[in-house]
This record gives C-alpha cells, sequence and structure tokens, in this order.
C-alpha cells in the first residue's frame, strides 16, 4: 500500500491525475516577464534598526522575492535617508562630521539588513550625487513650471546655535494643560496639538536659550495650483486615463479624500543654513527640506545600481515607461508618498508610481514598543541573542495581510506558532523520512506516486501564488500549513517507523514510496516558503541534492534513483528563555534617535538612555577628587570665546576661583550669579587662551540636547565638602 488511496476528503482535495493536467501559467495569460522596480521607505541615518522598522522591510523582501521566483525582471532598491536637523545636531553632539555619522550608520543599517536576509540589488544613500541632481532637476523643472513661490515665513530661531528651529527642538509650557518641557507641536501630558508659538516660556531644546520670532524667505510648491490638485484628485482615486490600477489601498484612497476635503496647500520645501542637506539651485543659504530629496532617493539608489548592472534608467522613470514601480511604506508616511511624490514626478515630466502599498504599524505584546519593557528591540539584539531571522520573517509574514492593519508581535505567540507550524509541522515532514531513505536505500527515491496530499498540494500553486501577489501573505502561509498537515495526517498513517521494522519485499518498497513521497511534498512546500524563508530553503535545497527552486519547479518531480543528502538539522525550536533574554537586554541597550515627524518609528525617541557606566574605582580613588559647593559670584561672556563662559566661584577661600565653563550655549550668565553650583577643587589649574582656570563645575549631559549644570541642595554653604 502506498499514501494513494488514503482518507483525504478532510482536508478538501481533489484527486488529479497530475500527468494530464496543463502546465501553471506563471504570468497569467502573458508570458511575458514583467519588470518591476520596488522600493521600501528609506529608514533615517540617525537611529538603529528596531523590529518596527522590519515590518516593512521582511514585507517588501518576500514580495520582491516571490516575483523573482515568478521569473520576472525585478529591481528592489533602499538608501539610508541622510539629511536633516536631527542627523545634523546628533553629529554636533558626537563630535563629528555629519558625514561620517551617516557613513557609520549605512554599516550598521546594512548589517542589520543582511542579518534578516533583507536582499536589496542596491543600498544606497540619499546623500549621492545622483540624488543631488536628480532633486535639483526636478526642483528647475517644477519653477520652470511655475509650480515654485517664495514667501517670507516667520519662525523660532535659536540666537546661541544660531540657527532656526524645527517645531520639535522647540520645547516650554503647554498652552492647555500648563505641562512644563512639552515639545512645539504636540503636548505629551495632555495630547494638544499646537503651533510652536502658543508655547509658554518656550526655550530651545538645542541650547537651552529663549528662541527669538525671525522671519525669512521659504521656497513652496504650489499644491493648491488647479493643475496639482486636478492631477492629485484623479490619481489617488485612480481615475486618471492612463491608469489601469489604482495606485492606493481602498483605505488610503479614502484618507486621501478626506485631505483633499480639508484643502490642500502649498508645501514648503525649503530650510534655512545651517542644514545638512543639498543647496536649492540659485537659492544661496537656502536646502532642500529632507522630504523633498529622500523620495528622490529611489531614482538615486536605482541609478547607481543601472550603473552598475547596465539596466536602462530612463526605461523606468520616463513618462510613458511600460515598467511597474511599487513602493512599500508605513502609513504614517502615506500623506509623502499619495500627493507630494507623485505631484513632484508628475510635474517634472517623469512617471508616477502603479501602486503605493502601505501596511501598520507594529505593537508589541498589544502595546506600543517600549523601552522599559525591553520591547523596543533592536534588529541587532535579535540578531545576538542567536535568534533565528527566518523565525521573525515567519512570524510576520502570518500575521501582514496587504491592508494597512496595524500587526501584534506577541512574544509568546511567536514562540508557539514557530515551534508548532514551522518546526512541528513542516521540518517534522523531512526529520520524520529523510533517515529512512538514507539508512535503508541509500539515499536514493524511489518513483513518486500522486497521493491525494501531493495532489492538493500542487494543485494550491495559484492560490498561494495569488495570496503572495496580493501581499496576503497571512493567507499564504495558512494554506500552506493546511497542506503541511495533510502531508503530516499521511505520513501518520502510513507510518513508516512502523513500516521499518517489517520484513519483506513489499514492506520496502512501501516504505521507500511513502518517504520519497513525503520528501517531494517537502519539496513543494519548501518551494511555497521560500519567499519567507530564503536561506532555510537554501539548505533544503543542498539537503534534497536539487537545484534553486523556482516558482515553475512545481511542474518537476523526483525521478526514481534520485540521490539525496543525508538530513541534518534543519530548524530548532525556540527557547523561550532566549526571548526573555532579548526583552532584558532591550531594557538598557537602546541608544536614542533624536527626530522627526513619526511616531510608530521612533515612538521613544525622547527618552534618554545612560551612557555605559565607566570602570568600577575603590572609595580611595573616588575621594582624590576634592569636590566643593560653589557660589557663582560673577559671570560673563569671554570675548572671542564661543562656547565658554568665566565664572567667578567663592569655595570659602581667601580668594575666589576663576573657571572658564563651557556652558555659553545653555546659560544666560547674568541668570547664574548668585546660584550654588559644584566643582572639582583640586583638578590642576589649566592655561587658557583666555587667562588661568583654577577647576572645574560639573554638568549633565547626554545624547539629547542640552547642558545642566549642578545644583547643591539649600542650606549648603560656600566650601563644603562633598563626599
Ligand atoms: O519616515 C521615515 O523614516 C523617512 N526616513 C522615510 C523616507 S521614505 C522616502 F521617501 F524616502
Ligand atoms: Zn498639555
Amino acid at each position: 500500500m502506498n499514501l494513494c488511496g488514503r482518507d483525504f476528503n478532510q482536508f478538501a482535495a481533489t484527486p488529479l491525475d497530475l500527468l494530464k493536467s496543463a502546465p501553471l501559467q506563471l504570468f497569467g495569460n502573458n508570458m511575458t516577464p514583467r519588470k518591476i522596480l520596488v522600493t521600501s521607505a528609506l529608514p533615517y541615518a540617525n537611529g538603529s534598526i528596531h523590529l518596527g522598522h522590519l515590518v516593512e522591510y521582511i514585507q517588501t523582501d518576500i514580495w520582491v522575492r516571490f516575483q523573482k521566483m515568478q521569473g520576472h525582471e525585478v529591481h528592489y532598491v533602499c538608501a539610508d535617508d541622510t539629511h536633516g536637523t536631527p542627523i545634523m545636531l546628533r553629529a554636533q553632539n558626537e563630535g563629528i562630521t555629519p558625514e561620517q555619522l551617516i557613513d557609520r550608520v549605512w554599516h550598521e543599517h546594512k548589517a542589520d539588513f543582511d542579518g534578516f536576509n533583507i536582499e536589496f540589488d542596491h543600498y544606497g544613500s540619499t546623500n549621492s550625487e545622483e540624488t543631488k541632481k536628480f532633486a535639483q532637476d526636478i526642483y528647475r523643472k517644477l519653477k520652470a513650471n511655475d509650480l515654485i513661490e517664495v514667501k517670507p515665513v516667520e519662525q523660532f530661531f535659536d540666537p546661541v546655535k544660531e540657527m532656526f528651529l524645527p517645531d520639535r527642538f522647540i520645547k516650554g509650557e503647554c498652552p492647555k494643560c500648563h505641562a512644563k518641557d512639552q515639545y512645539g507641536d504636540n503636548c505629551e501630558a495632555c495630547g494638544a496639538t499646537y503651533a510652536p508659538i502658543e508655547l509658554i516660556n518656550p526655550y530651545s531644546a538645542v541650547s537651552g536659550a529663549q528662541p527669538e520670532r525671525r522671519s525669512s524667505e521659504h521656497y513652496f510648491f504650489k499644491l493648491s495650483d488647479a493643475r496639482c490638485q486636478e492631477f492629485l484628485h484623479g490619481w489617488t482615486q485612480g481615475t486618471l486615463a492612463d491608469q489601469s490600477t489604482a495606485p492606493l489601498q481602498q483605505e488610503a484612497a479614502n484618507k486621501m479624500r478626506e485631505w483633499f476635503e480639508a484643502g490642500l496647500s502649498n508645501w514648503d520645501i525649503s530650510r534655512d543654513a545651517p542644514y545638512f542637506g543639498f543647496e536649492i539651485p540659485d537659492a544661496p543659504g537656502k536646502f532642500f527640506y529632507v522630504w523633498l530629496d529622500a523620495p528622490v532617493g529611489y531614482m538615486g539608489s536605482f541609478k547607481k545600481l543601472c550603473s552598475q548592472k547596465g539596466i536602462d534608467f530612463d526605461a523606468y522613470w520616463n513618462a510613458d515607461s511600460k515598467t511597474e514601480l511599487y513602493h512599500f511604506i508605513g502609513k504614517d508616511i502615506l500623506y509623502f508618498h499619495s500627493l507630494f511624490w507623485p505631484a513632484m514626478l508628475k510635474f517634472s515630466g517623469l512617471r508616477t508610481p502603479t501602486q503605493i502599498f502601505a501596511h501598520g504599524f507594529l505593537t508589541v505584546n498589544g502595546e506600543k514598543m517600549s523601552k522599559s519593557r525591553g520591547t523596543f528591540i533592536t534588529a541587532d539584539s535579535y540578531l545576538k541573542q542567536g535568534l533565528n531571522p527566518e523565525y521573525l520573517r515567519y512570524y510576520y509574514a502570518a500575521k501582514l495581510n496587504g491592508t494597512m492593519e496595524d500587526i501584534d508581535l506577541n512574544l509568546e505567540d511567536f514562540t508557539a506558532r514557530v515551534n508548532s507550524d514551522l518546526v512541528g509541522k513542516y521540518i517534522n515532514i523531512a526529520s520524520r523520512c529523510a533517515g529512512f531513505i538514507t539508512k535503508h536505500f541509500d539515499g536514493q527515491l524511489s518513483s513518486i506516486s500522486n497521493t491525494g496530499a501531493l495532489i492538493a498540494i500542487k494543485e494550491s500553486a495559484p492560490v498561494i501564488a495569488k495570496a503572495y501577489e496580493e501581499r496576503d501573505f497571512g493567507r499564504a502561509l495558512r494554506e500552506i500549513m493546511r497542506l503541511a498537515d495533510h502531508a503530516n495526517a499521511d505520513i501518520a498513517v502510513a507510518a513508516p517507523w512502523a513500516r521499518a521494522k517489517q520484513e519483506g519485499h513489499g514492506a520496502r518498497a512501501e516504505l521507500h514510496l511513502d518517504c520519497s513521497g513525503a520528501l517531494e511534498m517537502f519539496r513543494l512546500l519548501t518551494l511555497y516558503l521560500k519567499p519567507v524563508l530564503p536561506e532555510l530553503a537554501k539548505a533544503v535545497e543542498s539537503f534534497l541534492n536539487i537545484p534553486e527552486l523556482s516558482w515553475d519547479s512545481v511542474n518537476d518531480t523526483f525521478t526514481a534513483g534520485h540521490q539525496i543528502n543525508a538530513y541534518q538539522h534543519l530548524a530548532t525550536r525556540i527557547d523561550p528563555k532566549l526571548i526573555e533574554a532579548m526583552t532584558e537586554a532591550n531594557k538598557q541597550n537602546l541608544a536614542p534617535t533624536i527626530d522627526s515627524h513619526s511616531p510608530s518609528r521612533h515612538a521613544e525617541a525622547k527618552q534618554s538612555v545612560i551612557a555605559p557606566i565607566a570602570e568600577t574605582i575603590s572609595i580611595d580613588e573616588f575621594s582624590k577628587v576634592d569636590l566643593r559647593v560653589a557660589k557663582i559670584v560673577n559671570a560673563e561672556h569671554v570675548e572671542g570665546a564661543e562656547k565658554l563662559l568665566k565664572l567667578t566661584l567663592d569655595i570659602g577661600e581667601a580668594n575666589p576661583r576663576t573657571v572658564f565653563a563651557g556652558i555659553k550655549s545653555a546659560y544666560d550668565p547674568a541668570k547664574l550669579v548668585g546660584r550654588m553650583t559644584v566643582m572639582v577643587a583640586n583638578l590642576a589649574p589649566r592655561k587658557m587662551k583666555f587667562g588661568l582656570s583654577e577647576g572645574m563645575v560639573l554638568a549633565a549631559s547626554g545624547d539629547t540636547p542640552g547642558l545642566f549644570i549642578l545644583s547643591p541642595d539649600v542650606g549648603s554653604q560656600p566650601g563644603m565638602r562633598i563626599k
């Protein structure tokens, strides 16, 4: 008896003689491979990749791998998003140039992506000559089309840093609930949103200085122009004559309609120097706002790939392009990709995207990612625990359905699902059967018999392909696991472990047929899982001794005598201890990012984190430092010194001390006079350009802007020792 004829009705499969069946249609009715350019959003070059980011890169990578397996010509590009104020300030804080910062972060990001098997065809940087040229060309075309206007804008200006302040870099008291230290655009205590000028007692989060209101000329993209309005309305709703597909998911198109009803205003695309970015042509001291050149980075990165591989760039970007262009993004940046970006492309004479695929946010254990709970998990920390990156790919794929709904990474469910589905169902097929082939048949397979389960598996190829195409990976995996159940049920009935103990030619033949059939089913399931689990699929290809699986490998079958390699462990169960260790590690490890508009990606960007604690010292070593309470009896600016204030400090000695302190960016000298602080009194005097410095005052600072001198409690007297 072989697997044929067993009860498979429970799996609702239809018997079919595969030899008579027509080959699968790979490209629908059209056998010409499609030409497809795919992008994922460009991560900012000032923070680590975390599991929230990975939802998108994993989603895109699975889709791209699926399309490549179909035989299409697909190019997947991405880049670091390197410009803007936060990156400029972070580099300053670290005492390095922005170029050094973005170079370092590029390597970190690339390593994280490689670690999760995200296979870009090119991973670039927006700080490239290509992106600069395209951004400037687009701008010139918009200008020639009379779609740029210049208008004065009044904004807060930091007189100490001599820069205009983005809203996120202004803090003050909430005008509604009076909570202190709230950001310039919204209050975290009461949730109110407002303009920075409404803040009470505003101060610069960069220097602590009181900001001034100043006006400067800004450059605007005239989105309110009737041509833009008309185009964008048609484009977002998919009603233009040259659109064969709706470019937006239904829920996104609805959102756009709401935004249209609220009215489209002109978009401010310039920022004043100092700014890390590209200068606007013929506008000295004016730079493109980071969001102007970010999507142009898609073009810049692709251009690099084209130069390396000899691909025709224009065929992908000309207005009459016949190729397909897809942007995978998070729903938080829909506005930029569905309005600004298509309008920039259209009115500079380029093609517009075929479709924008937006996904939802990631929650962990049902809540926003949190550093204190250890669920703000970096890509690097996941990998460092030795957790298999493909397990996360599998779990995300199981949760993704092509909509903008948020997805939850429940860490217990993650462990359970990987262990039960991936290891318990799929890997189990090979691990239960392969050993018999090696032991009893010298690693050679028999001919393959079309059992009900095998037929069901082959027949499901179009259903699974459709689910992948529609980015409903959850549906694809449910179908694959249903088929794995079917295969396992047949194996359980065949019980090769029992058959192997039976004597006789018949029993041996059945053992051979059953185990060979099981491995054929395993081969097909591997093919279906390959976009999600590319490394595991590679290991299976080598174990089964077969060429790289592509989608049309579904039409192949093992021939009698095919030699496989000995089975070696393909995947192990997740040990829940690793998950615990990972959340523990993330309670301490995450470096903060300073950012920007995107609450999901930067959910906890504002929380500060301590730098590594220095080496342990003995009490004797500590006692060598003579710390004293000091009264600031005078404080003044130092002519020619950018950062210093000259302080006169009374520590109870006959003559007060002079100390030059680098706190000018944070303090108005007049306000320091009379304050008590803490100084190191036995530091060797240092001769400086401006005079002798006889000690040091102590101040706190971190990765976030600001500098804070210490104050002893009320009642302390000048000269008291601190120990
Ligand atoms: O939101 C972000 O993280 C941006 N750096 C995304 C840019 S996507 C594209 F437009 F470049
Ligand atoms: Zn408030």
